[in-house]
């Protein structure tokens, strides 16, 4: 199933009850954040649903959060079962398919310009209550365009509510592709449009937090992700292409040298980031649908949905240019491990066996550094999505002397208490990124012929499962875990044998 915009995909979760409404009044400034918060905090992987806001104080918007906060959602809204992710990113990133223009929007039936123009009209809710800068649009694909080359870019930056008709941008390093759009129109001396999108098809946000090649448009990935042509639409105000089924547009200018505090936020890694100077839109339209939902993601302390997309758009290129472009046979999945914050903890899944290759994989992907800070590497025995079977391989696989390398002063655009540390330590105060950090790589493959792992043969454990029936126990949803590790598995009871 292709969904074509937010809603289609919305009432899907709801058939299945995978989406609560609440419909008692909620205050923006800080219920939603504490409810999605305890929602996310106490129902574990699998338990998951994502929450409609029916009723937001004083707003007819209403607010949704959670609709992409497990693998399992992420790939349902793109049709495809959560095995199939990574290829279908590499599919999508060798076949992008470009929008397609129309002249007619839902996202256009309700359109306030000029002196009607008020951010305060929508819903944006305050996410770390009590200590945010203020309320935050923080899912948003914004859309901008090369003034050289006249490419559209679309990225994730979170957007500051400042006033009704002003709003803070923050890129998060000086190489996010809208950051050097606007680094362009300053040495123009103009101003930059952009287009604040909330809300659309699923594939959209997808795209947007994607690190994709400079100069390649996020729409025509988007497209390639859900399998149809982004239906775009002339902007109001500004001379950009706009998805043409988003629940809601925020059009405006950013001015060369015109800075506003932005901040503080609560930010992915877990930690409050402090206020700093930043661009500022000046907002000339707001455009949305009759009927509009306000999409917003929980982005603080991990795990969230904001994790998941963001891991995902690295995890996504980064396959595609290790399978495609490098072809790196050997490497069998990839996974950012679960609650280290979206980037900090990469594992590589390689064929068992290869060891000297997955030591040249750790190596290519500390060069490639998007921020991460351990790269494990692992058989293919080994379910990379599971954190238990994850503890053991580092627990019984590495040699805590010969099978770790740490590479030294790697630059990351994160400020994390490590970070701070150090810099406390070196009499440097942190100013702003880049910051430097140190990686590691850790190889937990088998490096030798290893004794068989301790679990019953595979044909008892087969015939045991096909009569499970008759034993009259609850349904079993077999756990990937145990496939993998039984795939392997003899029922002679032999060695793996690695001599290659
Ligand atoms: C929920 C979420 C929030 C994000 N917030 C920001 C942000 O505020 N600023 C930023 O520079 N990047 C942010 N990112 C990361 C960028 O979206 C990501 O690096 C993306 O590749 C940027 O697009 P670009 O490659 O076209 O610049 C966020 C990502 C996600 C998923």
């Amino acid at each position: 199933m292709n969904y074509r915009d937010l809603r289609e995909f919305v009432e899907v979760l709801e058939g299945e009850n995978k989406l609560k409404h609440i419909s008692a009044p909620v205050d923006r400034e800080w219920e939603i954040a504490c409810i999605a918060r305890w929602v996310l905090e106490c129902f574990g992987e699998g338990e998951q649903f994502a929450l409609q806001f029916d009723q937001v104080r004083g707003y007819e918007i209403p607010v949704i959060v959670g609709l992409y906060s497990c693998r399992d959602f992420y790939a349902r809204a793109l049709g495809i079962d959560s095995s199939e992710i990574l290829n279908h990113w590499s599919t999508a990133l060798r076949n992008p398919l470009k929008p397609r223009i129309v002249t007619t929007a839902p996202v256009q039936e309700v359109v306030a310009t000029g002196g009607h123009v008020d951010l305060s009209s929508l819903p944006v809710p305050v996410w770390t209550p009590g200590r945010d800068g203020g309320p935050y649009i923080p899912s948003a694909g914004i859309i901008t365009r090369d003034p050289e080359s006249g490419v559209q870019n679309m990225g994730v930056y979170r957007v500051q509510v400042q006033d009704a008709q002003q709003a803070g941008l923050f890129f998060g390093t000086e190489m996010q592709h809208g950051a050097i759009h606007y680094a362009k129109y300053c040495k123009q001396n103009k101003p930059m449009p952009v287009a604040i999108v909330i809300g659309g098809p699923p594939s959209l946000n997808f795209a947007a937090a994607a690190k994709t090649a400079y100069g390649q448009d996020e729409l025509e990935i988007a497209g390639a992700l859900a399998g149809f042509e982004i239906e775009v639409v002339a902007g109001e105000t500004v001379d950009l292409l706009i998805p043409a089924a988003a629940e809601i547009v925020i059009e405006g200018l950013v001015w060369p040298e015109k800075r506003f505090s932005e901040g503080p936020f609560g930010e992915g890694l877990g930690y409050m980031n402090f206020a700093a100077p930043a661009p500022v839109v000046e907002v000339s339209a707001i455009c949305r649908r009759r009927d509009a939902i306000f999409h917003g993601y929980v982005q603080q302390l991990g795990p969230s949905e904001g994790h998941v997309i963001w891991e995902m758009g690295l995890l996504g290129p980064l396959w595609f240019y290790l399978k495609d472009k490098l072809k790196l046979g050997a490497l069998t999945d990839l996974a950012v491990l679960r609650g280290s914050a979206g980037l900090g903890m990469l594992a590589v899944q390689v064929k068992l066996g290869h060891t000297a290759e997955a030591r040249e994989l750790g190596k290519v992907l500390s060069q490639i550094n998007f921020g991460q800070k351990t790269i494990l590497l692992v058989d293919d025995d080994i379910d990379i999505h599971d954190l238990e079977t994850i503890q053991w391989a580092l627990s019984s696989r590495v040699d805590w002397e010969h099978d770790i390398e740490v590479v030294k002063d790697m630059q990351t655009y994160q400020l994390d208490p490590a970070i701070l540390a150090a810099l406390q330590r070196q009499h440097h105060a942190a100013n702003k990124p880049p910051y430097t950090s140190c990686m590691t790589i850790i190889d937990a493959t088998l490096k030798c012929d290893t004794p068989e792992v301790s679990l019953p043969g595979r044909s008892h454990m087969a015939k045991a499962f096909e009569r499970w029936q008759e034993y009259g126990l609850p349904e079993l949803k077999k756990r990937q875990r145990l496939e993998r590790l039984l795939e392997k598995h003899s029922d002679e009871g032999i060695q793996f044998n690695l001599a290659k």
